[in-house]
């Protein structure tokens, strides 16, 4: 954790037995961090939104598996039909963020390669996930900031700083480099209507880093933009097809059509871990459609007229005609395409 990087917090954290979380739905108001004693408790925290981001639910998903290998009995012998309960219970937790199945495999591939010791091995591993996370996160800040250079100010949308990744973050990771290069002087942070991530966990992560933040309702966006406020808009990811469409929290697809008419740049922030090659287009990337009462209410309250209905897609779909950049550990990739994103993940 460090100052100079405007980067000290980290919502996800293994203490050598198990994984403590800081509880993301408490908040800006309260910070607290609950003990996840095993598998079952990290899908509910995934599910629950205690923990939530894509890298983020891919390292907590990868402890799951750690400490379900170690509360099996010793004599196990046959690992893969031991965990596969508690695997099949992690991926169900939630659907569009492909790190989550992404690490979960990277988990399989240590129990099939059955060497000894295997809760050691798999806690090993998912520590790796951990640290290369971060690592890609580090990388992607150079690799972004370097493309973006004198930006005066940025929007970003959701979260997708440490709360959201292994820390330093992956759009706010380049936000941090950003600005710890002078390039970037003042954050735009949508609210990110219904569960409010911009408001009350970029506004809070920036706030605790030192870096100004703006905090805008959604319905602003476009004002910004036509006000030439903002040089680029720069987001996250949950999954990356192969032809470069992007899944990322609802609202992005709106950002970067009204990006693409003010002549603003659009760069997508991701580690390779959010590619998936094996989806040929974004028609095929499952969209979670949560509850119906998370637009309907606010922190409990409702906020609707009692009888209204309510659609709830948590993500949408950005086309790769509207990206500019897709910044990633392995380099960048400017206007992607099918081709480009091939030759990246050779
Ligand atoms: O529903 P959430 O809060 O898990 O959605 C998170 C996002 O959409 C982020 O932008 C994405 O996971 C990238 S996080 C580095």
């Amino acid at each position: 954790m460090n100052r100079e990087t405007h980067d000290t917090v980290r919502a996800v954290q293994w203490t050598g037995d198990h994984l403590r979380l800081l509880d993301q739905r408490r908040l800006p108001g309260e910070s607290v961090y609950l003990d996840i004693p095993d598998a079952a408790g990290a899908a509910a925290a995934i599910r629950d939104m205690v923990v939530r981001g894509a890298p983020a639910i891919g390292i907590t998903a990868a402890y799951g598996v750690a400490m379900a290998a170690r509360a099996a009995p010793a004599d196990t012998s046959d690992w893969l039909k031991a965990l596969e309960p508690d695997m099949e219970c992690l991926a169900a937790a939630r659907p569009t963020a492909v790190n989550l199945f992404w690490a979960l495999n990277r988990m399989r591939r240590v129990i099939e390669a059955n060497g000894t010791d295997l809760p050691s091995a798999l806690e090993a591993e998912a520590r790796r996930i951990h640290e290369e996370d971060l690592a890609a996160n580090r990388r992607m800040g150079a690799l972004g900031a370097a493309l973006m250079g004198p930006a005066g100010a940025v929007l970003t949308h959701c979260n997708t700083g440490s709360l959201a990744t292994g820390g330093y973050g992956t759009a706010l990771g380049v936000i941090r480099s950003a600005f710890a290069a002078g390039d970037i002087d003042k954050v735009y942070a949508d609210e990110t209507r219904p569960w409010l991530q911009g408001a009350r966990l970029t506004a809070w992560e920036l706030v605790q880093d030192g870096i100004p933040v703006d905090l805008v309702c959604e319905g602003a966006a476009a004002s910004l933009m036509r006000l030439g406020r903002v040089g680029w808009v720069v987001v996250g990811a949950d999954r990356i097809a192969a032809n470069g469409d992007t899944a990322n929290k609802i609202g992005t697809y709106a950002l970067a059509v009204l990006a693409r008419h003010h002549g603003v740049r659009f760069m997508v922030v991701a580690p390779t871990s959010t590619i998936d090659m094996e989806t040929p287009d974004g028609a095929g990337i499952p969209i979670e459609e949560r509850d119906a009462s998370e637009v309907l209410s606010l922190g409990g309250q409702p906020v609707a007229a009692e009888g209204a209905g309510a659609w709830n897609p948590a993500f949408d779909v950005t086309p790769a005609e509207l990206i500019d950049a897709i910044v990633t550990e392995k380099g960048v990739v400017e206007k992607p395409d099918r081709a480009k994103m091939t030759a990246l993940m050779k």
